[in-house]
């Protein structure tokens, strides 16, 4: 195991003293590349649980989660790479103990996705039970139901989670598997478990979002047959452990990260064009910046973004693929807080996600959340302070905020950031905006 986290940026491990310095900035001018997507990345070094072989993925991000993803890949059996032009070599040899423990899984969530690739090829997997997030719970039943609904059998057992396949024929077995609500984790997870059953397997009410799309797509390459990517219906024809085999395969862009940058475009105003952005990825978010004043024009995978009124207010919900994302929203929200009028904004997918908004009461912005509403009225700026990123996304929407914010906004809790922004900093900076790391 070779992997620390990350490689590339020479951030070894998080640092708590370091603070993010943002000053009111615009207008932005230049060009921006979006790296590949944390969340899809994730769940592509999993599938190299599937079969032996070496794997190359190319436009690899250089965030902390891949560096904690390739430690726990490390312990399990499977050695990790990270090379300098963001190229990740995975080694599957076989020697594979199927146990993910609690010191890494609860370092990030994602590792729950070795659950379905191990279980579908070893037979038997122990992962110690993720616990909640910073924005709250986030159960794994569904993931289990379908599992069990494919012939599997859980115990839970001083926090661990041991599964095993419950028949004697050493593998799962296809079948029809309703999703209560279309999770992301749960249809990667049944995906990856269905790929080595004996017979179909069909998921009811997939979740579709591109990083869903992009696995699909791997798991193909691997070998493996798929039918409805892109669809909720997703049908899966199992093939024997051992007919799957490693693949190249790059990473699709990271539609968040794009959102970040064509939200900070949108507090400072200026004209950005945001390469490797696939505007077909962000339909819906795309409409809603629209509707706020941002100019976009699309091409076959960049975006131009450019603003020079006010925003205006709109009113939004979060909703899986292809609705708004939740990654989004704490950027809309920021964006609505400088906006000309008044947005409701609806949370439903984690209730809890609102944490934020106290910090950008802290910035002078005029948000109330009642529940999982919120209520934004646009203030003409915000005002700098000491805030604290209370998760990836809403840290970088913090910066953001910080760009809109007259005087000095320092944001703490850059390691959260750090989990999922490949150098948000730099990229800032190059566009313009008057931002910089510090250590305190
Ligand atoms: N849920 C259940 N039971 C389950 C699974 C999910 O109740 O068995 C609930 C969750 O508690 C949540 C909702 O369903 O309220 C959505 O969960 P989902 O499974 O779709 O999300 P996830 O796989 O846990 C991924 C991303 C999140 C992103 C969500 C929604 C990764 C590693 N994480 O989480 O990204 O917000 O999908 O799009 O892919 C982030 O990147 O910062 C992040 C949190």
């Amino acid at each position: 195991m070779s992997l620390v986290a990350p490689v590339r940026g020479g951030i070894l491990e998080p640092m708590d003293g370091e603070r993010i310095v943002v000053r009111r900035s615009g207008p932005l001018q230049g060009e921006v590349r979006v790296p590949g997507a944390k969340n899809s990345v994730l769940k592509l070094m999993a599938a190299a649980l599937l079969a032996d072989g070496v794997y190359e993925l190319t436009n690899v991000p250089d965030i902390v989660d891949v560096g904690i993803m390739g430690e726990l890949l490390g312990a399990i059996g499977v050695r990790c790479d990270l090379l300098a032009d963001g190229t990740l070599r995975l080694e599957n040899t076989g020697q594979i103990t199927p146990v993910a423990p609690y010191e890494l899984v609860e370092r990030i969530r994602a590792s729950i996705n070795v659950l379905g690739p191990l279980l579908g090829r070893f037979g038997q997997v122990t992962v110690a039970l993720p616990g909640g997030d910073d924005f709250g719970s986030r159960p794994i039943d569904m993931h289990i139901r379908g599992l069990e609904a494919m012939g599997a059998e859980f115990e839970l057992d001083h926090g661990d989670v041991m599964a095993r396949i419950a028949t004697g024929t050493g593998r799962l077995h296809g079948t029809d598997i309703v999703l209560d609500f279309p999770s992301v984790g749960a249809t990667e997870n049944l995906l990856m478990a269905a790929v080595h059953a004996k017979g179909e397997t069909v998921i009811h009410h997939a979740a579709r979002e591109p990083e869903i799309q992009d696995l699909c797509t791997m798991l193909v390459g691997m070998g493996a047959v798929i039918d409805g990517i892109g669809t909720s219906t997703l049908t899966i024809d199992g093939v024997a452990p051992g007919e799957l085999h490693a693949t190249s395969h790059r990473v699709v862009p990271d539609r968040i990260q794009a959102a970040t940058y064509m939200a900070a475009v949108g507090v400072c105003g200026g004209e950005v064009v945001v390469r490797d952005a696939r505007h077909h990825h962000m339909e819906h978010v795309l409409a809603r910046f629209a509707r706020m004043g941002l100019e976009t024009s699309v091409g076959p995978d960049s975006i131009t973004v450019g603003r020079d009124a006010r925003l205006r207010s709109v009113d939004l919900a979060t909703l899986p693929y292809p609705g708004i994302a939740t990654d989004y929203k704490p950027l809309l929200v920021t964006m609505l807080t400088v906006a000309d009028g008044v947005g409701i904004v609806t949370e439903n997918l984690y209730p809890g996600r609102f944490r934020y908004v106290e910090e950008l009461q802290r910035l002078g912005a005029d948000v109330r959340t009642d529940g999982h509403h919120a209520v934004v009225r646009g203030v003409p700026a915000l005002s700098g302070a000491p805030v604290k990123a209370p998760d990836i996304r809403a840290g970088a929407a913090l910066v953001v905020a910080g760009l809109a914010a007259v005087g000095s906004t320092s944001v703490q809790g850059v390691h959260h950031i750090d989990r999922g922004y490949e150098d948000l900093v730099g990229r800032l900076s190059s566009i313009g905006a008057d931002v910089e790391r510090v250590a305190v």
